[in-house]
């Protein structure tokens, strides 16, 4: 819960978020780490914080969460970075190191990312990884297109 000042400047903040329906006020900021702690107690796993190693500073979130999509049980692995550290490799190094406690420790045998045809961005991230391309679905509160990239143990 101390983290939700640095998460809000992320969640909260309009160009990181122009890819979704909208920023997030801040109370969802605090639902989303309530939702993540529920996660972590039921499944053992969800969003992890990711935090500069000499530092410590809050960097973003990574780590899988299990959802329902187009009717199946899934685990999707998401990312978010605060804007000023984009373009540093830090999304694709934290996103490989929860695929290898995924696929390790977690026991998990396919992982997948929901991720919107226009976010190059996130896209990268994903093929950074190894994911490729399976279909694309209507998900999330606005039901727009989302490409599945996924990736198997
Ligand atoms: C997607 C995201 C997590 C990538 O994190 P990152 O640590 O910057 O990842 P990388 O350094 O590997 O950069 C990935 C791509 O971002 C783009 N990028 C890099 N620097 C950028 C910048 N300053 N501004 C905009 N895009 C940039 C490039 O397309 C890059 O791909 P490339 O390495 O092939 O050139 C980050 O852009 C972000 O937080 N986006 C907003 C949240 C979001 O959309 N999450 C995913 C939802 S599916």
């Amino acid at each position: 819960m101390e983290d939700v000042d640095d998460l809000f400047a992320i969640l909260g903040d309009a160009e990181t978020m122009r890819y979704y329906p909208a920023p997030y006020p801040r109370e969802r900021t605090l639902e989303w780490i309530t939702d993540n702690l529920e996660r972590y107690r039921r499944d053992g796993f969800g969003l992890w914080a990711i935090e500069d190693r000499e530092t410590g500073e809050y960097l973003g979130s990574c780590g899988p969460a299990a959802r329902v999509v187009d009717g199946v049980e899934e685990v999707e692995l998401g990312w978010h970075i605060k804007r000023s550290r984009w373009g540093r490799g830090i999304a694709p190094e934290a996103a490989a190191a929860c695929r290898y406690h995924a696929f390790g420790p977690l026991g998990l045998d396919r992982l997948i990312s929901l991720i919107r045809p226009v976010n190059v961005p996130s896209r990268r991230v994903a093929e950074k990884i190894g994911m490729t391309v399976e279909k694309e679905v209507l998900y999330g509160s606005v039901a727009w297109p989302h490409l599945v990239y996924a990736i198997e143990r």
